[in-house]
């Protein structure tokens, strides 16, 4: 099978580091499946020239639903990201959202495009957690607990399927400017002060600024292509060197 001729399906591909993954697997020839339960997937799908499917990862009913005759590459990109922290009446119901759709929905999303995945000649997974899964940030308690065990479903993944050949790994993005990061206000965290006080100026980010979606979609496209033949269980950090200073 040629890398041509390959078809991928990315969760989340409406927006963001799913849509610029989309796009850039497009452009390298692969067929591209956009899934999200926001509307404007089909937009999206239109731009970059693939397909769209409404589907919610927290819903095994709309997974099922979703028709894919044939698939060798799965991006798992959505998430979402409660703020409520330790005191708000939110935090346990939050919790429980953000481990449905960003832990339970990669593991439904796998089991039912197993059998599709099994018959490909280069079958390959990748998981978007974040380095949230190795350090946590003010008001994460959800989100970083639920991107911890995505690396740990990652590694679970990468040993049990290795023996069928499918190649398991995970990105770690750190600050992406994608909507994710906007506030309440509508404005982006990383046009704030302390964005650009604590990891701009003094160096909080080595590289002193956040990373575009685009940026993100280049790791991933390595790691999903038949040229990575090695590479599974591996949580990989595209954070700009966050990780690696404090
Ligand atoms: N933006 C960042 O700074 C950043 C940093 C680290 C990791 N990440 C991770 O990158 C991935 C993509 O995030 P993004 O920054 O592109 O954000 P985004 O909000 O632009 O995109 C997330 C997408 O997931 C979709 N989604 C949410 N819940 C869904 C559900 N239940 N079913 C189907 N689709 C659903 C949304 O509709 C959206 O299109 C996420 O896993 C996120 O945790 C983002």
């Amino acid at each position: 099978m040629t890398e041509s001729q390959r078809v991928a399906l990315v969760t989340g591909g409406a927006n963001g580091i799913g849509a610029a993954i989309g796009a850039l697997l497009a452009s390298r020839g692969l067929r591209v499946v956009l899934a999200d339960r926001d509307e404007r997937v089909r937009e999206t799908a239109d731009r970059i020239g693939g397909d769209a499917i409404l589907m919610d990862v927290a819903d095994p009913m709309s997974i099922a639903a979703a028709e894919i005759a044939e698939l060798d590459v799965l991006v798992n990109s959505a998430a979402i990201a409660p703020t409520s922290g330790l005191g708000d009446a939110g935090l346990l119901d939050d919790f429980s959202r953000a481990l449905d759709v960003n832990v339970r929905g990669i593991l439904a999303v796998v089991s039912a495009l197993l059998p599709q995945l099994r018959r490909s000649a280069s079958p390959r997974i990748l998981n978007i957690g974040s380095v949230q899964g190795s350090a946590a940030a003010a008001g994460g308690i959800a989100y970083a607990t639920s991107k911890g065990a995505v690396n740990s479903l990652t590694r679970a993944l990468a040993v049990d399927l290795a023996d069928a050949g499918i190649l398991v790994n995970a990105l770690a993005p750190g600050f992406t400017d994608t909507a994710m990061a906007l506030l309440p206000d509508g404005t982006s965290e990383y046009d704030t002060e302390w964005f650009r006080s604590v990891y701009v100026r003094h160096g909080r980010v080595p590289l002193r600024r956040p990373a575009a979606a685009e940026e993100i979609a280049e790791a991933a496209e390595f790691l999903v292509s038949e040229r990575n033949t090695y590479v599974t269980g591996a949580i990989l950090p595209v954070d700009g060197g966050l990780l690696a200073t404090f």
